[in-house]
C-alpha cells in the first residue's frame, strides 16, 4: 500500500502483511501491519522502521515523499524485530543519522545488530526532540511490553505514536478507524484490540492503567493515536484509551468459557449439560475445543469472559497435554479478576480436576471447589449433577462479577 498523509506533513510508509498467519506463536487469521511515520519537517524524521523482510516497502514508501537521504533523525521506539528487524538495510540508507532510543533500546539493539558505526542518542521521558516546526516528547514504557519501549508524542499534532500499545494484529486497506467501520463493524475491531491486549499486555494491566494516567496527568491532548500494528485511531483516540482504562481495571463480560478437551468425548459430554446450567441461569457461555482451536484464541475468549471453565480428561494422572499447555501459557500472561473452575473425566486412577486446581490457585485466580469428575462415562445421573454444577458456577460468576 502506498504512503498515508497522516496529519499535514506526517505519513504513514509502513507494510501491510497480509499473509503472516503465526506471529511468533500467535494466530493471526487477519494478517496484521507494521506500521512507521515519517515527518518531513526541517529535520526530516523516521518514527520506527518494519519487520525484517519489509524493508523495500517502507524505503518505497519513503522514497514516494522525499529522498530518504534526507532522513536525520530516526526514532526507534522498541526494538523487537517485527519493528527493528529491518533497521541494518535502513541504516545503509542513512548512515548519519542519529537514532533516538531508551537506554535499554540500545543494549538490545547492540544484541542484534553491530552498531558500532551508529550514532545514538539516549533519551528519557520527557526528553524532546525538535525538528523545526514540531516538537517531539518521548515517553518511557517499560515492560508496555519489553523493557525499552517507549511512546512519542508530536505536541503541535497532537499524535501519540503509541507503538505496541492500542495496535491490533489486523491487515487492512484502510489506514484509520473511521475508514475500517465504513466495510467492516466496530465490533471486529475491538475484537482485534482486545485480542492484542490479552495476547500481548494481559500481564502489564497494572502498569498500562498507571502510564495512561502519567500521560494524562502531562496534560498531553490527544487527537490521534498511531499504533504500529493494524489501524490508526482518528476518529475516536479515547474510545481505545477507555477500552484500555477498563480492560486494565478488570472490566469484563458477564459470561463465562468453556475451555476443554476430551478423549472419548467423556468430558465433552460433560460439557453439554454444563452449557445448559449455565444458560439457565441467564449468563452467556462459549465453548472451546483445545486442539481444534488456537491458543492465542482461547486465550482471547478467557480475556473476555468473567468465568472460565476447564475441562480435562485425566491421562496418566496428570491434565490431558493441551490442557496443560494452555493453563501453562495463560499463567504466564498473569490474568486477574476471573473467576474458574475444572470437570473432567478419567478412567481408574483421576488427578487431571485436582492440577486443574492447583494451576489455578499458582495463578492467584478466584475458584468454586470442588469441581466435577466422572468415571468413564457420565450417567444421567451425573449428567444431572454437570447441570447442576453449570447453575452454580454460573451463580457464582455473576456473584463475583458484583464487585467489579
Ligand atoms: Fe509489535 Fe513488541 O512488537
Amino acid at each position: 500500500m502506498k504512503a498515508v498523509e497522516i496529519k499535514p506533513d506526517i505519513y504513514w510508509v509502513g507494510a501491510i502483511d497480509w499473509a503472516v498467519r503465526d506471529f511468533h506463536g500467535y494466530v493471526t487469521p487477519n494478517g496484521t501491519t507494521y506500521n512507521n511515520y515519517l515527518i518531513v519537517d526541517e529535520q526530516v524524521t523516521l518514527l520506527d522502521v518494519v519487520k525484517h523482510g519489509f524493508a523495500e516497502t517502507t524505503i518505497s514508501n519513503i522514497k514516494s515523499i522525499i529522498d530518504p537521504s534526507k532522513i536525520v533523525n530516526l526514532v526507534i521506539n522498541h526494538i523487537e524485530p517485527d519493528h527493528a528487524g529491518s533497521i541494518d538495510k535502513i541504516m545503509e540508507l542513512i548512515p548519519d543519522t542519529t537514532i533516538h532510543i531508551t537506554e535499554k533500546g540500545k543494549k538490545g539493539l547492540d544484541r542484534y545488530f553491530d552498531t558500532s558505526g551508529w550514532k545514538f542518542r539516549i533519551v528519557r521521558t520527557g526528553d524532546t526532540l525538535n525538528t523545526g516546526k514540531r516538537n517531539l516528547v518521548f515517553i518511557e514504557t517499560p515492560m508496555l511490553h519489553w523493557p525499552d519501549s517507549m511512546m512519542t508524542y508530536i505536541k503541535e499534532d497532537k499524535v501519540l505514536i503509541s507503538q505496541d500499545a492500542f495496535g491490533q494484529h489486523y491487515a487492512s486497506a484502510s489506514r484509520f478507524d473511521d475508514d475500517f467501520i465504513t466495510c467492516f463493524s466496530g465490533s471486529e475491531l475491538e475484537d482485534a484490540v482486545k485480542d492484542y491486549y490479552a495476547n500481548i499486555l494481559m500481564p502489564f494491566s497494572a502498569l498500562i492503567k498507571s502510564k495512561i494516567e502519567e500521560i494524562q496527568k502531562l496534560g498531553f491532548q490527544i487527537d490521534m493515536i498511531a499504533p504500529d500494528h493494524g489501524i490508526i485511531w482518528r476518529k475516536s483516540p479515547s474510545k481505545v484509551l477507555n477500552m484500555y482504562l477498563d480492560m486494565a481495571k478488570g472490566k469484563t463480560d458477564l459470561a463465562v468459557v468453556i475451555i476443554y478437551d476430551t478423549m472419548w468425548n467423556s468430558t465433552e459430554q460433560m460439557a453439554l449439560p454444563i452449557v445448559q446450567g449455565i444458560k439457565d441461569e441467564g449468563i452467556e457461555v462459549k465453548v472451546i475445543k483445545l486442539r481444534a482451536t488456537p491458543m492465542s484464541v482461547a486465550i482471547k475468549e478467557f480475556w473476555k469472559s468473567r468465568g472460565c471453565l476447564i475441562g480435562t480428561p485425566t491421562l496418566n494422572n496428570i491434565m490431558f497435554p493441551s490442557v496443560a499447555e494452555f493453563l501453562t501459557h495463560l499463567r504466564g500472561l498473569r490474568p486477574k479478576n476471573r473467576i474458574a473452575g475444572a470437570f473432567g473425566s478419567y478412567g481408574w486412577g483421576g488427578g487431571a480436576v485436582k492440577e486443574a486446581y492447583e494451576e489455578f490457585k499458582r495463578m492467584g485466580l478466584e475458584v468454586m471447589e470442588p469441581g466435577i469428575q466422572v468415571v468413564y462415562r457420565a450417567s444421567s445421573e451425573d449428567e444431572r449433577k454437570c447441570y447442576e454444577f453449570g447453575r452454580e458456577f454460573a451463580k457464582k460468576v455473576k456473584e463475583y462479577h458484583g464487585r467489579f
